[in-house]
């Protein structure tokens, strides 16, 4: 069955200077815990932490990789490479790589699939806009995303990223987190088989904050977050992780 994953992206943010927020999230959460509990920082970072996190309950994740493995792509950084590093996990297709640089739900399943060939798992991330939302049509947008950017076997997480929470303190209602929810689950039971849907943990992200977590975790479909700005500070991202694994089935 699958288990329950707190994860923490950083996004363009954090330096040397901000370890010491790992060394006091390591002290509050020894090894093992209920949950799995994840830092994606800047690649920058990713062999010092990995160095702190070693036999900690800390695991570690990229933001992004190439579909290559290597070669001529002058500040792109591949799957493998992360996974020397000391990554077991790599966030793809956040929607702000997919609005920065182009990427496409078929680059999305690409790296997807570069990423299990390297022994990460992915983390595929989807949301709708605004607009889609306000048009009723964040439902059939998450599902198309689905259908065109997961690779079609292979361990992974999906996290459901409304754009317009993202950062802005705005959440859904908890009756639309749990619909779209619900709905990926019987998506991906249609397409894996009714057992493989049960093992793929299914995150929310967008402004989950140490007030609205436990609710949100409360949600049948749901087994985690990725967080964004909370996930920076070890007083925010902890109580985060504590909801997690005080919420059922945790
Ligand atoms: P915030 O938690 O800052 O809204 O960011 C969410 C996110 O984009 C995580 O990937």
């Amino acid at each position: 069955m699958r288990r329950k994953l707190a994860a923490g992206n950083w996004k363009m943010n954090g330096l040397l200077a901000n370890m010491a927020e790992v060394q006091s999230l390591i002290a509050a959460f020894p090894a093992p815990q209920p949950v799995d509990i994840l830092i994606c920082p800047p690649a920058t970072l990713l062999g010092a932490i990995a160095a702190q996190c070693r036999d900690s309950a800390i695991a570690l994740g990229g933001q992004y990789c190439h579909t290559a493995t290597a070669g001529a792509h002058t500040g792109d950084i591949s799957a493998p490479m992360l996974k020397d590093a000391g990554a077991d996990y790599v966030i793809v297709g956040h929607s702000e790589r997919r609005a920065d640089h182009g990427e496409t739900n078929a680059q999305v399943r690409a790296q997807a699939e570069a990423a299990l060939e390297a022994g990460l798992n992915p983390i595929i991330c989807l949301g709708e806009s605004e607009a889609e939302r306000r048009a009723g049509h964040a439902r059939a947008v998450v599902e198309a995303q689905l259908d065109a950017s997961l690779p079609d076997q292979g361990a992974f997480v999906i996290a459901y990223e409304p754009i317009w929470a993202i950062g802005t303190g705005l959440v859904p209602e908890l009756g639309d987190i749990a619909e779209i929810h619900d709905a990926m689950r019987a998506n991906l039971a249609a397409r894996y088989g009714a057992d493989a849907a049960k093992s793929v943990p299914l995150l929310y992200g967008g402004s989950v904050k140490p007030t609205n977590a436990a609710e949100i975790f409360a949600l049948e479909n749901v087994d985690g977050a990725l967080v964004g700005g909370a996930s920076l500070k070890a007083q925010d991202f902890g109580p985060i992780i504590t909801a997690l694994a005080a919420s059922d089935g945790a």
